[in-house]
């Protein structure tokens, strides 16, 4: 792992932060810092031993944290101005929402024997929240390196990522992929990241956009189903593997299985499951595609595979909502864009986009005068660049 981070990577006043700690806990602290990511295709295939390709960005997460003397475990949110403290052997969770997300890893550590320490714990960052650039699994895994560091644990690097989906399974309640967590702690500058979600092997592929950038537009909603229909979404996906697996035994994931099989197997027996199943295996294929795509620099190929997810996510898998879709059906006959999908688990936050760098200004201003007028709310555009994993930070 990269323990010294470039400074113009670090784009929150660490200074700042580093000062604040001091005030509050009256030490100085180790800084970590870990990031938000993209992902360019292969959505809702992480929990189905699929294949993602995601990109660490430069949007991250600040953690400033020191010993303490007692077993006390003292938490401030700066976006929130909020404190929470709570003892290390009565880790829970809490009602306050962002803690949950700290105090889930301390809690998963601890259950694999790691001894921990009281600590205190500051938390600063600029990934968007609830805008679906995982802004929780980068507060999961700053936090985990963090603790790491701190106490001299040795976690391996694959055990962080998994600690902090871990984490977040059991005291958020999603039950997340590994996706985020793993593209937040293996993030490499100027790379996407092709994860096979069954072996976690992986391998870096160049991400050289040439003429164009990504800009994620990001619709500032995020509908309350979000949570539920996710975990949904997942119990559908096992119930079309276990009727699978009645006629085909080795079958042990949607990874395993074809169009054929589902057909056989499991339309007969509820459309619904059958047309969310349907999506998957589609999309784990597709993305095979976009790699080769990717590899021999075909963007304009790769943005078209782009657009069909973003159809299956919508029309099939149903977890966009009117808002991507506005955002996506505004840029999809663009000459000057590549490729526009909805990312993440959705029912909001953004869309990634391929876009000539050139008419970058000029969509967003379109887009943000239909999208006020449509919505009557304000669209925020970022240009992402990408960047490292989960990292201390020595210099700034
Ligand atoms: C969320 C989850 C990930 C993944 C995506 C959908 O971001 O945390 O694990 O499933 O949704 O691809």
């Amino acid at each position: 792992m990269d323990s010294k981070l470039v400074s113009s990577t670090v784009k929150v006043d660490v200074e700042g932060l580093k000062k604040a700690f001091k005030n509050l806990y009256g030490v100085d602290p180790l800084l970590v810092r870990s990031p938000g990511r993209i992902n360019i295709i292969g959505e809702h295939t992480d929990y189905n031993e699929g294949f993602v390709m995601p990109a660490a960005i430069d949007k991250a997460i600040y953690i400033g944290i020191s010993k303490r003397e007692d077993d006390q475990v003292h938490l401030f949110a700066k976006d929130y101005e909020q404190t929470h403290t709570v003892a290390l052997s009565a880790l829970a969770p809490s009602e306050k929402g962002w803690p949950n997300y700290i105090l889930g890893v301390a809690d998963q550590l601890q259950k694999r024997g790691y001894t921990l320490g009281g600590f205190n714990l500051y938390i600063d960052g600029d990934v968007p929240l609830g805008a679906g650039l995982s802004s929780s699994a980068a507060v999961e895994c700053a936090t985990a390196y963090a603790l790491d560091q701190l106490f001299s644990l040795s976690v391996a690097q694959l055990d962080l990522a998994l600690i902090a989906q871990k984490a977040e399974h059991v005291f958020a309640g999603v039950s997340c992929g590994i996706m985020d967590q793993f593209a937040s702690v293996f993030g490499k500058k100027d790379h996407a990241i092709l994860l096979d979600c069954r072996s976690m092997e992986y391998e870096y592929l160049p991400l050289d956009l040439g003429d164009y950038k990504l800009l994620l537009l990001n619709t500032n909603v995020k509908h309350s189903l979000s949570d539920s229909a996710y975990n949904e979404r997942r119990s559908q996906c096992e119930q079309g593997v276990a009727w699978v697996k009645e006629k085909f035994p080795e079958v042990n994931s949607l990874r395993d299985v074809t169009l054929a099989m589902l057909k056989e197997c499991v339309e007969p027996k509820d459309h619904n499951v059958f047309v969310k199943c349907r999506f998957v295996v589609a999309e784990i294929e597709r993305l095979g595609r976009a790699a080769d795509f990717l590899k021999q620099g075909n963007l304009d190929a790769l943005g078209k595979l782009m657009l069909e997810t973003h159809d299956g996510l919508s029309k099939d898998y149903e977890v966009s909502c009117s808002e991507l879709d506005f955002l996506v059906d505004r840029v999809r006959d663009l000459d000057f864009v590549l490729g526009a999908r909805m990312m993440g688990g959705g029912f909001g936050g953004c869309t990634i986009n391929i876009v000539k760098t050139a008419y970058i200004d000029e969509l967003i201003k379109t887009v943000s005068a239909g999208y006020l007028q449509e919505f009557g709310l304000k669209l925020d555009a970022y240009v992402v660049e990408t960047a490292s994993g989960t990292s201390q930070i020595i210099e700034y």
